[in-house]
């Protein structure tokens, strides 16, 4: 007998994987509390509205991870220049969202491919040395 299982040929984004929208949103949150309470990063944010950038955030991050969401926010580049941003910080920030994802138990091969895609825009967001 042809016992059924899962065919291994079927593609799960993934997006699919970690639970779509809701569980991103809620990484997304998590992120954004712990950078706002690391004093090395909250002063950037002065100013900020929240609920824009975390919208956009959630619509980045669904989109690297292969949702049907496409981000509509500023371009990278443009939205981090002139803040000053530096290596450390950049590293700061990927180590909450690491945190952030963990903390949903998205297991590490998806943390990998998130943080490779986003580590990617370093070159765009970083201006301070
Ligand atoms: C993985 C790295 C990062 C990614 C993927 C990322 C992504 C984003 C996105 C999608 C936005 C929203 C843009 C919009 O609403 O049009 C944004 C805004 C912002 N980011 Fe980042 N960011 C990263 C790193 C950082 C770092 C290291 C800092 C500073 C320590 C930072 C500070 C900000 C600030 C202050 C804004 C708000 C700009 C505004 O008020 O319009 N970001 N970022």
């Amino acid at each position: 007998m042809v016992e059924h299982s899962q065919t291994s040929n079927e593609i799960t984004s993934d997006y699919a994987a970690v639970g779509g929208g809701a569980a991103i949103s809620s990484v997304v949150d998590l992120f954004y509390q712990s950078v706002l309470a690391d004093p090395q990063l909250v002063g950037y944010f002065e100013g900020t509205d929240l609920a824009r950038l975390k919208r956009h955030q959630v619509q980045l991050v669904s989109q690297v991870m292969g949702g049907p969401v496409s981000y509509e926010g500023a371009d990278l580049a443009e939205a981090h220049r002139g803040r000053g941003i530096t290596d450390a910080d950049f590293g700061r920030v990927v180590e909450h969202l690491i945190a952030a994802l963990a903390a949903h138990s998205v297991p590490e091969d998806i943390v990998g491919r998130v943080v490779q895609a986003l580590g990617a825009t370093q070159g765009d967001i970083v201006t301070a040395r």
